[in-house]
């Protein structure tokens, strides 16, 4: 499974990057204007810092538009992928961008018959959101389960991207169901590994181990 960091700030990805696991980054407009930077300035320093596909969203709702930003975010770097809305005028522009050879990942799908659309439209990666029907009332893992069994029945090889992870719960169940890929929020990332009886544990040998004799 490949984990992906979902945010814009820098600190956070560099931060992210030192522990040697992270194999991509997600961003969206929300997050990059918490940054108070522009957008491509920080497209260009995140992909700098991490090799792997980093996800740049366009921001126009028309083919047109978003074709034409699309071309723009693809020569940024080789590794940017496009960003596209889960809408009829994205899903045109997928076909587009994969006859052309531009990666897209498809973003704010909610149900298993968007993500079959984005599947047939060419989509690298769809980006379903569970924390968001989960906010809802929804159970948004059971959309996950439902496309990973569709993609699995056609070969679809767009690849289950789960975003809108909001605790390491998510992150396990979509493991799970055979998601190829987690975004996760930094502070979701760094509590991966958290667990009280581990810190427990490792304090309890470390007091027990200096009543071992010294010497060989
Ligand atoms: C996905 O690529 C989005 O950036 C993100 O996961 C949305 O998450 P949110 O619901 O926490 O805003």
């Amino acid at each position: 499974m490949k984990f992906f960091v979902d945010t814009a700030d820098v600190a956070e990805i560099k931060e992210a990057a030192k522990l040697g696991i992270l194999d991509g980054v997600t961003t969206n407009p929300s997050l990059v204007a918490k940054t108070g930077r522009k957008y491509r300035e920080v497209i260009e320093e995140i992909c700098e810092i991490c090799k792997g596909p980093i996800s740049a969203e366009v921001l126009p709702v028309d083919y047109e538009g978003i074709m034409k930003e699309a071309r723009v975010w693809a020569k940024v770097a080789p590794n940017v992928v496009v960003k596209i809305p889960l809408i009829t005028e994205g899903l045109k522009a997928v076909v587009t961008c994969a006859e052309e050879g531009i990666k897209t990942n498809v973003t704010l799908c909610f149900n298993s018959i968007q993500a079959l659309l984005a599947a047939k439209a060419g989509a690298t990666y769809i980006s379903p959101f569970v924390g968001r029907l989960d906010d809802i009332g929804h159970e948004g893992l059971d959309g996950i389960r439902e496309i990973r069994q569709i993609y699995d029945n056609y070969g679809y090889e767009t690849e289950i991207l789960v975003a809108s992870i909001r605790h390491p719960i998510h992150l396990r169940d979509a493991a799970l169901c055979g998601a190829d890929v987690a975004t996760l929020p930094f502070d979701v990332f760094k509590k991966l590994v958290k667990h009280p009886l581990t810190d427990a544990g490792l304090a309890k040998f470390l007091e027990d181990a200096k009543k071992i004799p010294k010497g060989s």
